[in-house]
């Protein structure tokens, strides 16, 4: 089993607390973002991986009216009503469970309570959706315990609303689905309109490294909403000015918006370039993976990170000096940020036979650039969410 060592701590942990074993327990894992930034909510494309780093989370029925959810790192218990429960303002983390308990009681009116205690490894701060893990492995557990039929995008919309309504997030489906969909050494390729996803295979001659500057960025919250914004009025404004129908930026090409861009606020429209660009590396990017061409899919990459900085401004200077870094070391085929933004880390694609040395070498690069750690970690396209264990 992936993470076993994760899994036997978090089932001692378990019977410690409660005093009995779990009747199910589920995994689900994090995920990287590999092309396609800000592209999953303009109904867009994007390239993901769910990774060899992920969470499980154990659970039984109890008759104690109430639902007692454990962090098994901290080993606090936040406890919360069976229906209405709200988001809690300490031990924050118990808002994604909350939440997305909350979203499958609409599904199916949970009429008992239950004890469940949860373990992870996904590195936190790293931008690895380590929140959409943890929606992902609850919606799975409380699934099978109360016998929830749900498909994937039933359940990666129930974690987003979670993000939404109770951690204040309006993010898009982009991290719940990775986790859901993952295939181990395979790329997750999502088509955001139709929610369609196919699975792409690398090949072993390359894989990941995730680098993580630890980007400390103040005032950065709302800046994903305010993006968020900015690309609903570019294509509420597309959608008046070409003669085709724009429900978002999807439906805008680079050329039309070159065309059609000085009728836009010159921010709003470098915004809306950043998307409708990524979209086109991604669509790109598979033809050349269906080539084999896995140097042209890296250079898109580091494209997408320079619209990234130019554009759309969710980069920061730690981010752009790993990029830079990567962009000189042996092997790197290509380095670009990836999640969200404004902090968090890069994803640098690199050849599987430099990946050790290269990890090396940006590390000790951005050392002697910045004076400063970037903590590199390796990363497998792996498996997606499952359930592990029935009594
Ligand atoms: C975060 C959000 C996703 C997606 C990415 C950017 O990870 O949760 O929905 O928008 O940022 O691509």
């Amino acid at each position: 089993m992936i993470n076993e060592p994760v899994y036997n701590e978090l089932i001692e942990k378990y019977k410690a607390h409660y005093g009995k074993a779990p009747e199910v327990v589920s995994y689900a894992p994090g995920r990287i973002e590999v092309l396609g930034n800000h592209t999953d909510y303009n109904e867009g494309y994007v390239f993901s991986a769910a990774i060899n780093y992920g969470t499980f989370f154990a659970i039984s029925r109890n008759d104690a009216g109430v639902n007692r959810i454990v962090a098994g790192d901290l080993m606090h218990e936040v406890t919360f009503p069976l229906t209405g429960a709200t988001p809690v303002k300490e031990d924050t983390w118990a808002n994604y469970v909350i939440g997305t308990v909350a979203g499958l009681n609409q599904i199916k009116q949970q009429n008992t309570g239950f004890d469940a205690m949860f373990l992870g490894n996904v590195p936190m701060g790293f931008g690895l959706s380590s929140s959409a893990a943890l929606e992902m492995c609850t919606a799975k557990a409380v699934c099978q315990l109360y016998t929830i039929t749900a498909d994937n995008v039933t359940l990666a919309k129930v974690g987003q609303a979670a993000e939404r309504d109770y951690a204040g997030c309006p993010c898009g489906l982009l991290d719940q689905i990775s986790s859901l969909c993952g295939v181990e050494g395979m790329l997750v390729k999502t088509d955001f309109r139709s929610l369609d996803v196919e699975t792409v295979d690398m090949g072993p001659s390359v894989c990941f490294l995730m680098c993580n500057p630890h980007a400390k960025h103040a005032l950065v919250d709302g800046q994903y909403a305010t993006r968020r914004q900015a690309c609903e009025d570019a294509a509420a404004y597309f959608a008046k000015v070409l003669p085709h129908p724009v429900a978002a930026l999807r439906d805008v090409t680079m050329a039309e918006w070159e065309a059609n861009k000085d009728g836009l606020d010159p921010i709003v429209a470098n915004r809306a370039a950043h998307p409708i660009g990524e979209d086109e590396r991604v669509l790109l990017g598979a033809q050349l993976l269906e080539k084999g061409d896995l140097e042209g899919f890296g250079k898109l990459l580091f494209d997408s990170h320079e619209s990234s900085r130019t554009m759309f401004e969710n980069s920061c200077e730690e981010l752009d000096n790993v990029v830079a870094v990567a962009k000189t070391v042996p092997g790197v085929l290509g380095a670009r940020l990836s999640g969200g933004g404004f902090g968090g880390s890069a994803v640098v694609l690199v050849k599987t036979e430099a990946a050790e040395s290269a990890a090396k070498a940006i590390a000790e690069q951005y050392k002697a650039k910045t004076n400063k750690d970037c903590e590199v970690s390796m990363i497998q396209p792996s498996i997606g969410a499952s359930i592990v264990y029935t009594a």
